[in-house]
């Protein structure tokens, strides 16, 4: 089991359901963490929770914001002085708006948090993990970053070009050391799923798993993938999903 002892982790999102579970499940991996949100009381919260508080510490940032991402960046290495793995977990969902119904506005939020977000914070922590000759990034995309139907036509484009991120970051960055890979998570139990469909329970029950995924889950497969036992998986994309994708019967 990965142990991240003198290991600096970031996690975005983590002030809620999946990127919360990460801040958890690292630091009681011994890891410190660096839990950014854009809403800087919730992620102040998970670290409150936390077993050992000193562990992490909540910063302020909006991952579609170049100029915060950076300052959020400098701060962290200000403070750690290293960056071992950055976990891209901030998401939205879209409404599950067909195209004819997406604004351009509601397009470019959804692009800018999932997409850009992700890049973003790439890009101001890989001259860090260089400088190390080492580190690990983990984007989070979804199950519909493979199939269409469990988005609306903004978040399913975000989450294949997620997939598409993470394989162009290894490609550019696996021989310097710095190891990219994606999670696929299905239908998780946080407040953005549960809240998105009333259909959601009957489509659960439909799939092989018949059940909801428990955030703790998808956080100790991050806590695989980010660690030295994962030191061969480079540009994979890990579902975690219950059998959805392999059952095919998408419920939108
Ligand atoms: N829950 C699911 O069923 C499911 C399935 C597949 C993929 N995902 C993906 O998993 C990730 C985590 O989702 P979750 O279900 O835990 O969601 P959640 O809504 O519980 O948490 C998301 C967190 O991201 C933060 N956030 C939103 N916009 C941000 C921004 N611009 N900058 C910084 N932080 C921001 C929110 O404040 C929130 O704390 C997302 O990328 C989501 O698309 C979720």
């Amino acid at each position: 089991m990965n142990d991240y002892s003198n290991r600096v982790v970031i996690v975005t999102g983590a002030g809620s359901g999946m990127g919360r579970a990460m801040v958890h499940e690292f630091t009681s991996r011994n890891a410190r963490v660096a839990a950014i949100d854009v809403n800087f009381e919730r992620a102040n919260e998970t670290v409150a929770g936390l077993a050992d508080p000193s562990r992490a510490r909540a910063y302020r940032a909006d991952v579609s914001d170049p100029a915060s991402v950076q300052r959020a960046v400098d701060d962290i290495v200000a403070h750690f002085e290293r960056i071992d793995l950055l976990c891209n977990n901030a998401g939205v969902l879209d409404g599950h708006a067909p195209a004819h119904e997406t604004s351009i506005e509601e397009w470019n939020r959804v692009i800018a948090i999932n997409l850009t977000g992700p890049f973003l914070m790439a890009k101001a922590v890989i001259p860090q993990m260089l400088k190390q000759e080492k580190g690990a990034i983990i984007n989070t995309s979804s199950t519909s970053g493979f199939s269409a139907a469990g988005g609306g036509t903004a978040y399913t484009a975000s989450k294949h070009g997620v997939i598409g991120l993470t394989r162009q970051l290894c490609f550019e960055y696996g021989a310097k050391g710095i190891r990219v890979n994606t999670i696929c998570p299905g239908a998780t139990a946080t407040p953005l799923a549960m809240s998105s469909s009333p259909d959601m329970e009957a489509a659960i029950r439909s799939f092989p798993a018949q059940r909801w995924c428990r955030p703790e889950e998808i956080a100790r497969l991050a806590a695989f993938l980010g660690g030295d036992d994962a030191d061969f998986v480079h540009g994979s994309d890990y579902v975690m999903d219950g059998g959805w994708l392999t059952a095919a019967r998408d419920p939108f």
